[in-house]
């Protein structure tokens, strides 16, 4: 399986963060041979408002593009929302549904996320769909059960998919922008947890304070796919280690 190092810009990027692409595009051809490898897909999922020009000026060069999430229709009345339909027509490859930001800023509950992954998978999108437990729910032992309900909830419907692909992210809430990171046995046992429910074929990625320090022990773990990045993804040096590692 080709590993995927995503990276989730968030709500961050002006138009001065073109600098940062450009370092990354240049890694990925040829400006640092780890990072150039052609076996490892990359992808940038930055605001909305960089995603056109950012994709249009980058197109095939080694670096992916994806929007951070979209409305389950095509088009009609929904003030500040973006579909799929667009994401895909700005140059988006992927999408990422679900994000716990998202699950917890709007209120998006599994039954709206699994209507954005039917959508991106509709427009022709990639959706990267994102599970993960609070703290909480995993020191009162939850964590697998909280996973498995958003996954049973959340995954598109099968005839919906076909053969396209579905990526799933795990990510614990409490490892997200905090410097923690479950350990790697339990990163392993969640990992396999998710392989059982998803099937053999889905990339699964990791989520929560990827960082060029802990990038390569975490990808080492089985049925880690690859990984999502949020605060390291936004300097490209970091996000090259990253990249490197895998
Ligand atoms: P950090 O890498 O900043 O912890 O964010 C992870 C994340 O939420 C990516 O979607």
């Amino acid at each position: 399986m080709t590993p995927l190092i995503a990276g989730n810009w968030k709500m961050n990027g002006l138009a001065a963060a073109r600098v940062e692409v450009d370092r990354l595009v240049e890694a990925r051809n040829g400006g640092h041979q780890a990072a150039a490898r052609d076996d490892i897909d990359v992808l940038v999922c930055p605001p909305a408002t960089l995603l056109a020009p950012f994709a249009a000026e980058f197109a095939e060069k080694g670096v992916l593009w994806g929007g951070q999430d979209c409305h389950g229709s095509a088009s009609g009345a929904h003030t500040g929302d973006i579909s799929a339909e667009m994401l895909a027509d700005a140059g988006a490859g992927f999408v990422i549904v679900g994000h716990s930001e998202r699950r917890a800023d709007h209120g998006e509950g599994d039954n709206v996320v699994k209507a954005k992954a039917e959508a991106a998978l509709r427009a022709g999108l990639t959706p990267i769909v994102c599970v993960g437990e609070t703290k909480d729910q995993r020191e009162a032992g939850d964590a697998e059960r909280v996973v498995g309900g958003q996954l049973a909830g959340s995954m598109p419907a099968p005839e919906t998919v076909g053969d396209r692909e579905i990526v799933i992210a795990y990510e614990p809430v409490w490892a997200i922008g905090t410097g923690l990171t479950p350990t790697l046995d339990d990163i392993a046992s969640m990992h396999s947890f998710i392989r059982g429910a998803v099937g053999p074929t889905r990339r699964i990625l990791y989520g929560g304070s990827v960082k060029p320090t802990n990038a390569k022990d975490i990808l080492r773990v089985d049925h880690v796919g690859g990984a999502l990045v949020g605060g390291a993804s936004l300097k490209a040096d970091d996000f090259i280690e990253i990249i490197a590692a895998a």
